[in-house]
């Protein structure tokens, strides 16, 4: 790996490395429970990935090492860049993560402050910035919105949001931590068009099986900390057994 001087060029020029590459990641939480077993995946740019597994598997904990949140033991390079103390702030420049909890998300007094909050610290004009709400409100559903409180929103309202948050920044990445939980029929329907319409390399949880099928062809199955299954979706959608054995079910 070569040393990184001041005019190296940007991430975005580091062509041929994958988007997410992780190896052989462990990690225990401060009481010792060790949450992550020797994980490993590469995700190529542009590819969309599905995240599944029981509760507790570890897809939350995994998410959180992509932009530096959680760190383990073992190797994790976003876009070619590692996630040491100089290069986190531009990894974090480039992974939009939706946590799962959208109130570690949202904080500020209203709608607009919360999706302009990362613009304005990318460091846009005032109009740009409101361009950048706009379009990502819209894109949400949630353009009458902005004057409102995120605290007094409902959790499917405040999913959406959160969402939007992260779309303002223009992320070359998407890390979703169960973004249709919560969504009623149409907006989960709308989710769906969204991310289907976009070019980013999405690596998204769920627990809804039919959101994977429809948008997923690369799936990851996560059980009791380790990836079990990472391959076709199809493949696994028609395998009841090893479905049953994860605590799935075909869509
Ligand atoms: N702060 C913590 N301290 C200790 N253990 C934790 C902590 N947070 C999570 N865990 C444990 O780590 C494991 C993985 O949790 P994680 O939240 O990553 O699961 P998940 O796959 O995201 O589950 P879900 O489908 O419920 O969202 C669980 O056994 C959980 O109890
Ligand atoms: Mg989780």
């Amino acid at each position: 790996m070569p040393i990184h001087h001041d005019n190296s060029p940007p991430p975005q020029a580091q062509t041929g490395a994958p988007s997410i590459l992780v190896r052989e990641l462990n990690y225990r939480y401060p009481d010792g429970f060790h949450a992550l077993r020797g994980l490993s995946v590469a995700i190529a740019p542009g590819e969309r990935v599905g995240l599944v597994g029981p509760n507790g598997a570890g897809k939350s904990t995994f998410m959180l090492h992509l932009n530096g949140l959680l760190s383990g033991e073992g190797e994790i390079r976003i876009a070619g860049l590692p996630l040491s103390k100089e290069k986190l702030p531009e990894v974090r420049a480039l992974v939009g993560m939706v946590f799962q909890n959208p109130d570690d998300q949202l904080f500020s007094p209203t709608v607009f402050d919360d999706v302009a909050f990362g613009p304005l610290h990318m460091g846009y004009g005032e109009e740009e910035v409101r361009q950048r709400v706009a379009e990502a409100l819209a894109a949400v559903g949630m353009a009458d919105f902005a004057e409102r409180m995120p605290y007094h929103l409902s959790v499917g309202q405040k999913k959406r949001v959160s969402l939007a948050t992260v779309l303002a920044m223009g992320p070359e990445l998407l890390v979703l931590d169960e973004p249709s939980a919560g969504l009623d029929p149409r907006g989960r329907r709308q989710l769906i068009e969204l991310l289907d319409g976009m070019a980013l390399t999405m690596l998204v949880s769920t627990h809804d099986m039919r959101l994977v099928d429809e948008l997923f062809p690369r799936i990851l199955v996560m059980d009791a900390g380790q990836i079990v299954y990472d391959g076709e979706t199809s493949a696994v959608l028609n395998d009841d057994a090893f479905l049953r054995a994860h605590g799935l079910e075909k869509p």
